[in-house]
C-alpha cells in the first residue's frame, strides 16, 4: 500500500471509530466531531430512482444495495470502504452487528432492508437514523460514501405530507458540510434543468467546487437525442468533469446480470457509441471511481496539515482522558477512545515518517 493509501485508510478508520463513539453518547460538539468534520466523505444526491444506489454499487464493484423503482433507500447508509492487502477475503460488517462478518453480499442487501424496516416498519416512511456499513476488500479504494433517500416532489400513499421536506432536510444535512463531496445524480432521460440533484447542489455549492455531475440512464434517452451538451459541460458548468453512466436496467436486475457483465456492457456501450465514442475513456463507473479517489486524495493531501494538528490535539485530549479512565478492557466508550488514540498515533507516525521528513513534531 502507498503512504497516501495508508493515511486515507487511517482517516477512514478514525472516522468510523468517532462514529462508534457518537453511538455511545460521546459525540456532540467536541474534538471528535470536529475531527469527523475535517474528513471528507462522498454523499449521493438525486431524485428518486435516478440511479443513486446503482452508481454506488458500481463504484464499490459489488452487488449489495437494495435497488429498484419507487422509494427503496429509506435511511442514510454510511458506507466505509477499507482497502486491505491483496489476497484477503472481502467481507462486510455493520456497526449494529459488530461481531458478524458478512461474506455473502446478498445477505448484506437483506440486512440493509431488514435494518431499515426495524426503524421505519415495512412502510414507505423514512428515518434520518443512519445505517453504518464497512466493506473490507483488496479491490476498493479507501472512501466513505453515503447513500441517501431520493428527493421527491409529492408524498405517496403511506407517507406523511412532510416527507418531501423531511427528505430534503436530511439530504441537505449531509451535503451542506464543506467536507462533503457531492455526487449529483441526474437521469439523462429527463431535462437537466429539472434535476433535483443540480438544484440542491447548486444551493450548497454554488461554485460547483465539490460537486461531481453524474448522468445516468444514457441508454434510455429518446432515439435521435444525446447528452453531449451536459457531458461536455455546456448545459451546466462544474469545476469537475461530468461523467456519463450506464447502469443495469430493471430488466437486467431481474435477470441477475452481475457486476462484471454490467461493467463490460457499460464499457462496450461507450466504446461503440456514435455519440460518445470520443469521450469513452472518461465515461463509466470505473472511471468515476478513479476520479473520486484521486479527488479525495488531493483533498486529504491539502488538509493534512489541519488534520494532523487536529489529530495531535485529539491525542493530547485522549491521553488525559485515558489517564482518568485507565486502560479500558471492555467494548465501551473507553475502548473506543483508546482505539481512536491508537489510530491517531499511527497517523501521526506515518505522516512524520513519510510525508514530512520528521519535521512536524514541533507543534505538540
Ligand atoms: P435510486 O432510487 O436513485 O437509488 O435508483 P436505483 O439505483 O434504485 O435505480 C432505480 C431504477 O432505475 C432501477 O430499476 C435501475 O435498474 C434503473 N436504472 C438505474 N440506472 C440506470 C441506467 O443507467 N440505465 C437503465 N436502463 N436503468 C437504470
Ligand atoms: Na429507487
Ligand atoms: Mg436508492
Amino acid at each position: 500500500m502507498t503512504t497516501m493509501e495508508s493515511l486515507i485508510g487511517l482517516v477512514n478508520r478514525i472516522q468510523m471509530a468517532c462514529t462508534a463513539l457518537g453511538d455511545y453518547g460521546g459525540g456532540g460538539d467536541n474534538t471528535f466531531s470536529s475531527l469527523w468534520d475535517a474528513l471528507p466523505s462522498v454523499a449521493v444526491v438525486g431524485g428518486q430512482s435516478s440511479g443513486k444506489s446503482s452508481v454506488l454499487e458500481s463504484i464499490v464493484g459489488r452487488d449489495f444495495l437494495p435497488r429498484g423503482s419507487g422509494i427503496v433507500t429509506r435511511r442514510p447508509l454510511v458506507l466505509q470502504l477499507h482497502k486491505t492487502e491483496d489476497g484477503q477475503q472481502e467481507y462486510a460488517e455493520f456497526s449494529h452487528l459488530p461481531r458478524r462478518r458478512f461474506t455473502d453480499f446478498s445477505m448484506v442487501r437483506k440486512e440493509i432492508s431488514d435494518e431499515t424496516d426495524r426503524i421505519t416498519g415495512k412502510t414507505k416512511q423514512i428515518s434520518p437514523v443512519p445505517i453504518h456499513l464497512s466493506i473490507y476488500s483488496p479491490n476498493v479504494v479507501n472512501l466513505t460514501l453515503v447513500d441517501l433517500p431520493g428527493l421527491t416532489k409529492v408524498a405517496v400513499e403511506g407517507q406523511p405530507d412532510s416527507v418531501v421536506q423531511d427528505i430534503e432536510n436530511m439530504v441537505r444535512s449531509y451535503v451542506e458540510k464543506p467536507n462533503s463531496i457531492i455526487l449529483a445524480i441526474s437521469p439523462a432521460n429527463q431535462d437537466i434543468a429539472t434535476s433535483d440533484a443540480i438544484k440542491l447542489s447548486r444551493e450548497v455549492d454554488p461554485m460547483g467546487e465539490r460537486t461531481f455531475g453524474v448522468l445516468t440512464k444514457l441508454d434510455l434517452m429518446d432515439k435521435g437525442t444525446n447528452a453531449l451538451d451536459v457531458l461536455e459541460g455546456r448545459a451546466y458548468r462544474l469545476q469537475q468533469p461530468w461523467v456519463g453512466i450506464v447502469n443495469r436496467s430493471q430488466a437486467d436486475i431481474n435477470k441477475n446480470v452481475d457486476m462484471i457483465a454490467a461493467r463490460r456492457n457499460e464499457r462496450e456501450y461507450f466504446a461503440t457509441s456514435p455519440d460518445y465514442g470520443h469521450l469513452a475513456s472518461k465515461m463509466g463507473s470505473e472511471y468515476l471511481a478513479k476520479l473520486l479517489s484521486k479527488h479525495l486524495e488531493s483533498v486529504i493531501r491539502a488538509r493534512i496539515p489541519s488534520i494532523t494538528s487536529l489529530i495531535n490535539k485529539s491525542i493530547d485530549e485522549l491521553e488525559s482522558e485515558m489517564d482518568h479512565l485507565g486502560r479500558p478492557v471492555a467494548v465501551d466508550a473507553g475502548a473506543q477512545l483508546y482505539t481512536i488514540l491508537e489510530l491517531c498515533r499511527a497517523f501521526d507516525r506515518i505522516f512524520k515518517e513519510h510525508l514530512d521528513g520528521g519535521r512536524s513534531g514541533g507543534d505538540r
